[in-house]
């Protein structure tokens, strides 16, 4: 399973991205607002310091104004890949990008049907939103479950990237059912890090060897 980070912040991206831990990122218009700053300038910085493909989405809401939008985000870096919503308009732009060699992430999904027709339009990632989905009392994981069988059924090349994940069982979860990507905000990727037992063991690990120490004081490892 891949692991992109949901964020526009440049601290966690390195952080997580020092851990070699960050295959890809995806951003919003909203992750962008919520830093502040110049959003050109950070989309350009992101797509710096990461090495796996950045999500760049457009804002424009018609065919026209969207590809002309990728193709200019696409200049930022070779690692760029277009977000397009799943709308008509989207279904074409995404199509055309695709068709130029601009890889596409088809956003706002929120059905099976929309998951076929993004594959159909040649996206290379699909992200339905798992959270806004129970969030609204659907069942966000079964519609990954089902996106997996349809696209293993017809071996669609489109790969399932699962979004608006608002907790660490989300990306267990989303694991268990072999989705080729989770996008993690920050903070659940560094609750995915902890666990107590391993702080008590290294704790319990560090006081045994003073014990030792005070036997031998000059041993070291
Ligand atoms: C994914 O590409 C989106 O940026 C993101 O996962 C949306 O998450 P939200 O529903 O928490 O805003």
């Amino acid at each position: 399973m891949k692991i992109f980070l949901d964020t526009a912040n440049i601290t966690s991206i390195k952080l997580y991205n020092d851990m070699g831990l960050v295959d890809g990122i995806t951003t919003n218009p909203s992750l962008l607002a919520k830093e502040g700053g110049d959003p050109q300038k950070t989309m350009e910085e992101i797509v710096r310091i990461v090495k796996g493909d950045v999500s760049l989405e457009v804002v424009a809401t018609d065919t026209s104004g969207m590809v002309e939008e990728g193709r200019r985000l696409r200049k930022y870096g070779k690692n760029v890949v277009v977000k397009c919503p799943l709308t008509p308009d989207g279904l074409k732009a995404c199509r055309i990008l695709t068709d130029e060699g601009i890889p596409v992430n088809v956003t706002l999904c929120f059905s099976s049907n929309q998951a076929i027709l993004a594959a159909k339009s040649g996206a290379k990632y699909v992200s339905p939103f798992i959270g806004r989905l129970d969030d609204v009392g659907q069942d966000g994981m079964s519609l990954i479950k089902e996106i997996r069988e349809i696209f293993k059924n017809y071996q669609y090349g489109t790969q399932i990237l699962v979004a608006s994940i608002r907790h660490t069982m989300h990306v267990v979860e989303a694991g268990k059912i072999g989705a080729d990507v989770v996008t993690i905000p920050p903070d659940i990727l560094g609750k995915m890090l902890k666990h107590p037992l391993t702080d008590i063991g290294i704790k319990n690990f560090l006081a045994d060897w003073e014990k030792l120490k005070k036997e031998n004081p000059s041993i070291r490892i």
